[in-house]
């Protein structure tokens, strides 16, 4: 084959993925959304009185100096699935802030995911968390945050601030290699294989601009044979799925142990 013919094919391959990734722009963001009927026995509670009128999941012991907030997915902080990963998180030590960043408002099937996320930013939901992180930070907390796919915006916006000291991000949607020259503290990225989201493309020019930056640590992981969504909202019934997720909470909170603790 000739050189020509070989990169037509190599063009040919890039229109389909791009073309592909426009047709399917954030669909996976809305893949298995949360059964709430699956909610089983929870380790913590919701408190209502946050600083910065949040309401919030909470749990682990609230007396531990190192804590972590978990920033959901677009379906919110009642998610069943991120609770129990929320507990596992507090079982380890951490004292556990699952916020409710939408205020009761939620994505559902019944909006517009375009509509919503206009009046649910995660960078002004970064900005209006403030008082939260200042009165953790107040009772002498250090401070990681793990988030999952709009949660993953929201940890990147944070980790432009001198509030927190590491952070996860697990699928992340909406952020961009620009974002990557912002980035204060240690930064763990996983992403998956079948992500349209931020496909594996996609996640290793994030990886290519931290490489840049010299002086920020960070860790990237892209999981195989998953799709977005696949550390906290996958089939319970594929054990592939349960393992991967299970996996991507390991390496979460190795990475939170190695800077936190
Ligand atoms: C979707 O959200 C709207 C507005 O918050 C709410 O009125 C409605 O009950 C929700 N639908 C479902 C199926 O939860
Ligand atoms: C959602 O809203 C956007 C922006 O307002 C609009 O362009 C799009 O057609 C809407 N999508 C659906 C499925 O209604
Ligand atoms: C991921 O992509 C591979 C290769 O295209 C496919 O065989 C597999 O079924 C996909 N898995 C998931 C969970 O989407």
């Amino acid at each position: 084959m000739d050189s020509a013919a070989l990169l037509f094919i190599c063009l040919a391959a890039a229109v389909h993925v791009a073309a592909a990734a426009t047709l399917h722009d954030h669909s996976q963001c809305l893949d298995n959304p949360p059964d709430l009927s699956l909610r089983g026995v929870e380790a913590g509670k919701v408190v209502s009185d946050l600083p910065g009128g949040y309401t919030a999941y909470v749990t682990g012991p609230s007396s531990s100096k190192h804590a972590v907030v978990l920033a959901s997915d677009v379906y919110g902080f009642e998610a069943p699935m991120l609770r129990k990963i929320a507990d596992k998180v507090g079982a380890t030590g951490y004292y556990v802030v699952v916020p409710d960043f939408f205020h009761g408002d939620p994505y559902n099937d019944s909006k517009n995911l375009t509509e919503w996320v206009k009046y649910h930013s995660p960078v002004k939901a970064a900005q209006d968390a403030k008082p939260l992180f200042t009165s953790l930070r107040n009772e002498g907390k250090f401070i990681g945050v793990g988030g999952y796919c709009w949660g993953g915006k929201f940890a990147t916006e944070m980790a432009k601030t001198h509030d927190i000291e590491v952070v996860v991000l697990s699928h992340p949607a909406y952020v961009t290699v620009d974002d990557m020259k912002e980035i204060k503290w240690p930064i763990e990225i996983l992403g998956a294989q079948n992500d349209t989201v931020t496909p594996p493309e996609k996640v290793r020019q994030l990886e290519q601009a931290l490489h840049q930056r010299m002086e920020i640590e960070y860790i990237v992981k892209i999981f195989p044979r998953v799709a977005h969504g696949f550390a906290c909202r996958y089939n319970t019934a594929d054990p592939f799925a349960v393992k991967s997720a299970e996996q991507a909470l390991t390496y979460m909170l190795d990475w939170f142990h190695k800077y936190l603790k």
